[in-house]
């Protein structure tokens, strides 16, 4: 991995105005960079921003203040037709619901080719055929599946589809939101294991979305903890799963069941309560050692230093 940045986040904010008065901060402040050729894990419970993260980064949604760069460039602000059209092609998404996702109209060939007819990346129908068939036989489908629909798959199986599409116009970065969520818990680890197998071969950077921390370590280089619309914790994986700072890390780590019947037993959810912070200042991300950072008051720094020291 390099530590060369492919994607920075600065201070990105997403309000969405669900009536003449209200606002929903779905992303309220977060600031992160990307590295060429690393996954970045970006964790929280249901509902605290991960999607309109991914969403705003690729730019289905402007956003309401901050920036995107990418190969530093700026993502968003004014654009021509054909920057747009070049970024759309280095930047691709997967997404949670494999049924949804998928139109059931089209056949896989469509759906896989689509990207490449509205990128022109093919000279003739052969071409397209061929590029199609090489992609279902590298995501482990094969070539007769082209001319089938997508109800005829299982879930893991159009998952494999989803990320057929999204190679297809040869990223470099793809965003992966919730890619196993919906899949049999079974079928998930032969997903990870393909994106890695597909990161290995071709160099992609991935940001992997994911509700919970259990799968999420296996697959990311740093990890990104999101608490309501803002970042609470960023460190390496391995760093934050030893030495969890934050509280709200702390209790996701305590979720995740693992497969040892005595520490099942003795297993403690600690629960994460908010109003417990010290509200003496607003919080700000501060690195407590190297490339880990806390969210924290300059009182709870002090504390958090104490104790990580102390580990
Ligand atoms: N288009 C939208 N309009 C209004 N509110 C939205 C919209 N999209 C998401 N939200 C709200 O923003 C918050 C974050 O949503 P989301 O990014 O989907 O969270 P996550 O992916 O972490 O579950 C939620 O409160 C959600 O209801
Ligand atoms: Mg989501």
């Amino acid at each position: 991995m390099s530590k060369e940045k492919l994607l920075e986040v600065k201070n990105l904010k997403q309000h969405f105005k669900t009536g003449r008065k209200s606002v929903v901060k779905a992303i309220d402040g977060i600031t992160f960079d990307i590295y060429k050729g690393e996954t970045f894990g970006l964790v929280g419970e249901s509902g605290c921003g991960k999607s309109t993260t991914g969403r705003t980064i690729i730019r289905l949604y402007d956003a309401t203040d901050g920036n995107v760069k990418f190969n530093g460039e700026d993502v968003h602000g004014k654009k021509s037709a054909s920057d747009l059209k070049k970024f759309n092609q280095k930047m691709q998404m997967i997404f949670q619901d494999p049924y949804a996702s998928l139109n059931p109209r089209m056949t896989v060939m469509d759906i896989i080719a689509e990207g490449l007819d509205v990128h022109g990346l093919t000279k003739s129908a052969d071409e397209r055929k061929r590029r199609v068939e090489g992609l279902l036989e590298r995501v482990g489908l094969n070539k007769e599946h082209a001319n089938r629909y997508p109800h005829e798959f299982s879930g893991g199986q159009r998952q494999r589809i989803g990320i057929a599409r999204a190679l297809a116009v040869d990223p470099e970065f793809i965003i992966a939101d919730e890619p196993i969520s919906a899949l049999d818990v079974s079928i998930q680890a032969q997903v990870v294991n393909l994106l890695k197998e597909l990161q290995k071969e071709q160099g992609l950077t991935y940001l992997f979305i994911a509700h919970d921390l259990s799968m999420v370590k296996y697959i990311s280089d740093r990890i990104g903890v999101m608490y309501f619309g803002k970042l609470v914790e960023l460190a390496d994986s391995d760093e934050l799963y030893k030495n969890p700072v934050h509280p709200y890390t702390k209790s996701l780590l305590s979720a995740i069941p693992l497969p040892d019947p005595d520490y099942e037993r003795n297993r403690q959810r600690v629960a994460y309560d908010p109003s417990q912070h010290d509200t003496s200042e607003e919080p700000e991300l501060r690195e407590i050692s190297p490339d880990h950072w806390v969210l924290c008051t300059t009182k709870e720094f002090e504390a958090y230093k104490q104790e990580h020291n102390d580990n």
